[in-house]
């Protein structure tokens, strides 16, 4: 079933009020992040909401999905620039408490391993967030990912490096590898809430409704966990069937 908003910015408040009350009920949530465009307006009501009620951010916890292999996290286009502006600068988080991938780890497979470890070891996620790759690839993982997968290093497909080209100057510039979460580590979260946003995103919602649970659509997997949340605009959902559609209430702001 899919939560149908008019529009991204209901979204953004609907999401903004859940994190609110979900942090408020357990200080120290765990939240599993992500990046990309339709994260933007989600990030941005938050942050202002967080402001405005002083929310006692301290305890809370986060680490992201991904992060480009070779890109520094000072690098305007690594997803640790993209956090700190559209989140982490923006309100008062414990820098102590909020984890990234490192593009430019020396070892890079050990860190892989400690970082779905530390995820366990911080009580493991209590909601993750996910966008969506029009390949349908979650975090990172793109279309043949094994569902078993723990936090691993990706070869990116060349749909991905096209669709994510828009952020760079030069496409060639777009990396070739990325570190991300695993299906498994995403899986294991409480709660997993996956946004789409916009027309373009339209026939990707479709492939999912209508794909089985297959390697080949890697967000397919979100039907066999317990609590998915799949929140999608007016626009987004324009290719869906009116009985997977539920119609969401506007979230008061
Ligand atoms: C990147 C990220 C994904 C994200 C996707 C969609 O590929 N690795 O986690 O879901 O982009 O991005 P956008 O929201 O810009 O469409």
């Amino acid at each position: 079933m899919f939560l149908v908003f008019p529009d991204p910015q209901a979204i953004a408040n609907h999401l903004s009020a859940l994190f609110i009350a979900k942090i408020q009920a357990k200080p120290n949530s765990v939240f599993g992040l992500a990046t990309g465009s339709t994260m933007e307006p989600i990030y941005a009501r938050f942050a202002q909401q967080a402001r405005e009620q002083s929310l006692d951010l301290s305890q809370v916890t986060t680490f992201n999905l991904d992060e480009y292999v070779g890109l520094a996290a000072d690098h305007p286009q690594s997803y640790n620039y993209y956090m700190h502006q559209h989140l982490f600068d923006l309100v008062g988080f414990d820098e102590q408490r909020l984890f990234l991938p490192d593009g430019k780890c020396a070892d890079i497979q050990e860190q892989c391993e400690r970082y779905s470890q530390h995820i366990r070891l911080a009580g493991g996620l209590d909601i993750q967030l996910l966008g969506v790759g029009s390949n349908g690839h979650i975090g990172f993982n793109e279309p043949n990912t094994s569902f078993d997968s723990r936090t691993h290093v990706v070869g990116l497909s060349e749909r991905t490096r096209i669709d994510n080209g828009r952020f760079f100057e030069n496409k060639d510039e777009v990396p070739t590898q990325a570190i991300t979460m695993g299906i498994l580590d995403i899986m294991e979260a409480k709660e997993v809430i996956l946004v789409a946003t916009g027309e373009h995103k339209a026939q990707v919602m479709a492939d999912y409704w209508y794909s089985p649970v297959s390697e080949s659509m890697p967000a397919s997997i979100l039907k066999q966990h317990p609590r998915p949340l799949i929140i999608v605009d007016e626009a987004a959902a324009s290719l869906l069937p009116a009985q997977a559609c539920q119609p969401a209430m506007a979230t008061a702001c």
